[in-house]
């Protein structure tokens, strides 16, 4: 079996490189071509690149993992935006059906408007409140035009490796005097690398059995707000004996009306995961569990 990785440097593409190597033949491609071999093409604003690079590798399986994911800046360059999350994955969805491969996408929870504060399930309506959920939504949606495919709808995603939510706090909360989070988003940090292990499980269970194919939310179990993250990674960081200006007590709640930013974010992020559970028979670990392996690697360091 061949698989094809987009965007193997990201948070998700650079577990992937793990987790799918078991799978048979893996060719991990990189944005700037001269990480790449042969030529290939990795660069999600050259369409007629990516076509070309699935008509020359012939995969079976086709992974992409690279995403415009700066909410913010996406609400300022809607056009490279919509390329990347949008254009290039429709590229993608038309190349795996001329070759038969599978696709895998990923998407998320910001497809939603975060309305109430139930669990979104795959089958509730849409309505993306900024530019990234849009064209993220528009992206899976091309995806879906193609028969065998898997998209894997995710929320708040970190990884050891690179910036994330848990370090900045452990940075600020060692500089300054005060800390603040928002403490009304609501929804499950989620690691790369559970992402990861159940791409590589759900794609093993999806050569098996081709109804498998579909729309899924894969999150960590159980809830928090940024808020309750944060106290969480402060009071992991003091029990490892890092020393903190700021404790987890002392950091204070704000509302989002009291944290303008650029893209609006949804209220509730929380993803109904029950029927990905179901379909490929896996438990979805809780939340507190990766980001304390995440924690005790950083302090090891
Ligand atoms: N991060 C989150 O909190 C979050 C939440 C929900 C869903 N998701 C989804 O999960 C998936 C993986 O996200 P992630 O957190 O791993 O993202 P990430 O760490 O920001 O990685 C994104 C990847 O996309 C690549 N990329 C950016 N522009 C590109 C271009 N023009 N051509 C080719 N590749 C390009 C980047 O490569 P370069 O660095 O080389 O440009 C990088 O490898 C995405 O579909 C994302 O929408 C993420």
């Amino acid at each position: 079996m061949k698989v094809l990785l987009f965007g193997r440097s990201g948070q998700v593409g650079w577990e992937l490189q793990r987790s799918l190597g078991v799978l048979g033949e893996l060719v991990a491609l990189d944005s700037d071509a001269q990480y790449n071999p042969g030529g290939l093409c990795g660069d999600f604003t050259d369409l007629e690149g990516l076509a070309r690079t699935v008509a020359v590798v012939q995969p079976d399986i086709i992974v992409n993992a690279a995403a415009h994911t700066a909410v913010d800046k996406a609400e300022s360059e809607p056009v490279l935006a919509r390329q990347i999350n949008a254009l290039a994955p429709a590229v993608l969805a038309q190349a795996a059906t001329k070759v038969g491969a599978k696709l895998v996408h990923y998407s998320t929870d910001y497809v939603f408007d975060g309305s109430g504060n139930r669990p979104w399930a795959e089958t509730d309506a849409t309505a993306p409140l900024s530019v990234y959920g849009q064209t993220k939504l528009e992206g899976e949606q091309a995806v879906a035009t193609t028969a065998k495919h898997l998209i894997l709808r995710t929320s708040w995603v970190y990884a050891a490796r690179g910036g994330n939510f848990a370090k900045t706090m452990l940075r600020l909360a060692g500089e300054r005097e005060t800390l603040t989070v928002i403490d009304d988003q609501f929804g499950a940090p989620t690691s790369a690398e559970l992402l990861a292990d159940v791409t590589a499980h759900a794609l093993r269970a999806l050569v098996q059995k081709p109804e498998l194919a579909g729309l899924y939310h894969c999150a960590a179990a159980g809830e928090t707000n940024w808020h309750g993250y944060a106290r969480y990674v402060l009071t992991q960081a003091q029990a490892l004996g890092q020393p903190l200006k700021v404790g987890p007590d002392q950091v204070k709640p704000i509302s989002t009306r009291d944290y303008p930013t650029p893209a609006q974010r949804p209220l509730n992020s929380r993803l109904d995961t029950r029927k990905l559970q179901r379909a490929f028979g896996l438990r979805l670990p809780h939340w507190q569990e990766g980001v304390g392996r995440m924690l005790t690697e950083i302090a090891q360091k």
